[in-house]
């Protein structure tokens, strides 16, 4: 019977097309794009049904989270395909067999992202329409997102305990069993760090915004939604200091020793960026204090950009040291590789072409939705 880490699949014979550096630097840099619209669609879809149940929703918040999220929606589907495209090449032998194993829950995320991509845009559209449905709508459009992140979450963390995968195939069998990886300690933490600096992130963006564009169209309906924005991003960070270290503890002691000096490298990035983070939570709660508070919002934003791509590099080098302890067959420097450097090089223009089309697009949608200066009701609905 084949037990422990003896049931890796061999790699595809298919050569790489471009090393494996720049498969895993391109896996990185597609990541951080997925996360932008990802968090954006998923804080702001938690705000309005928060806001709905509570009914306690201020129709700005309302009119600017609805002008955004069918883009952001759209967005974080298209730009998870390139890291799905990247995590398939370099780990498939480790990641097939972890969606093989959850395959309905793995299959359930296109229903799901069907049913939440439907429900979004019916509350956006129609919320006359749909009457006192409207709540119960974009809940169930929250869910569905939160589901698919939580089926990642699932899928990223099995592919990296393959010594659950026999058992799992042998005692809750894929075809007649709903599987998920509820076994592994860091699963909720790990998804609870995602959702919260989801929150966070949509927050700061939304203060940003506030004192940026919604100031020139509403001057006090734009200051609640600062505070709102604010409040938004620090509480949710606060809380990730409480889950980010439970996260970190529950894997085994070699793998957090790793970021608590028994590595210099990962102890420096991990820390730096949680200090990063403490600087933009002080800029953000300074900036309340304030008559000009762009300028310590802008000092938010770039300690938090930094902290995001700071812990995403966390996130990779965790992927290699999981690797290293449960699956050390899998060596990626022995992977063949082939380059295709035309493919490359035109992937990167077009890429390239395609952020300059997004971020014209952007500043079209900002133009169109900035109308001139009028009294913009600000209550609650
Ligand atoms: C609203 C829909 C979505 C949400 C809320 C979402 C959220 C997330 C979250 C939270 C993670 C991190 C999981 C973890 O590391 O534990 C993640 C990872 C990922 N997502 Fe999405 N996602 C969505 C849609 C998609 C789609 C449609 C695709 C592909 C077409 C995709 C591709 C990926 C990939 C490839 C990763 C893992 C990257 C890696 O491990 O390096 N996502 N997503």
């Amino acid at each position: 019977m084949p037990g422990g880490t003896g049931i890796i699949p061999a790699p595809d014979p298919v050569p790489l097309p471009a090393p494996v550096w720049l498969l895993q630097v391109l896996l990185v840099v597609t990541f951080l794009l997925h996360l932008v619209p990802m968090n954006l669609t998923v804080g702001g879809t938690m705000y309005l049904s928060l806001g709905e149940l509570t009914r306690r929703l201020s129709e700005p918040m309302r009119q600017w989270i609805t002008s955004y999220l069918p883009v952001t929606t759209a967005f974080t589907i298209t730009t998870g395909v390139a890291p799905l495209l990247f995590l398939q090449v370099v780990y498939g032998q480790l990641f097939f067999p972890a969606a093989i194993l959850i395959a309905w829950a793995w299959l359930a995320v296109i229903a799901a992202l069907l049913l939440g991509y439907y429900g979004m845009y019916a509350y956006v559209l129609s919320s006359e329409q749909l009457g006192r449905w409207c709540t119960w709508v974009i809940v169930g459009s929250t869910l569905m997102f939160l589901y698919i992140a939580f089926a990642f979450s699932n899928a990223i963390t099995l592919m990296s305990t393959p010594f659950r995968w026999w058992i799992m195939w042998q005692e809750r069998n894929p075809s007649t069993n709903i599987n998920l990886n509820i076994w592994e300690p860091t699963l909720f933490p790990r998804f609870a760090h995602f959702v919260l600096g989801a929150a966070a992130f949509f927050g700061l963006v939304t203060a940003l915004y506030a004192v940026t564009v919604a100031r020139k169209r509403d001057e006090s309906a734009a200051k609640q939604m600062h505070r709102t924005g604010v409040l938004w991003f620090i509480v949710p960070t606060v809380l990730n200091y409480a889950v980010g270290p439970i996260f970190l503890f529950t894997h085994e002691p070699a793998v957090w020793q790793q970021y608590l000096g028994a590595n210099v490298w990962a102890t420096v990035l991990l820390w730096a960026s949680v200090a990063l983070s403490v600087v933009a939570v002080l800029s953000a709660g300074l900036s309340l204090r304030t008559a000009a508070p762009f300028p310590w919002l802008l000092v938010s934003t770039v300690a938090v950009s930094l902290t995001i791509v700071g812990m995403v590099g966390v996130r990779f080098w965790l992927r290699l040291q999981l690797m290293s302890i449960h699956a050390p067959e899998v060596r990626l420097h022995e992977l063949p590789v082939q380059p295709q450097w035309g493919m490359l090089i035109f992937f990167v223009l077009v890429l390239l072409a395609g952020l300059g089309l997004v971020t014209w697009m952007v500043l079209q949608l900002q133009r169109a939705y900035a109308v001139p200066k009028t009294e913009s009701p600000s209550g609650s609905r």
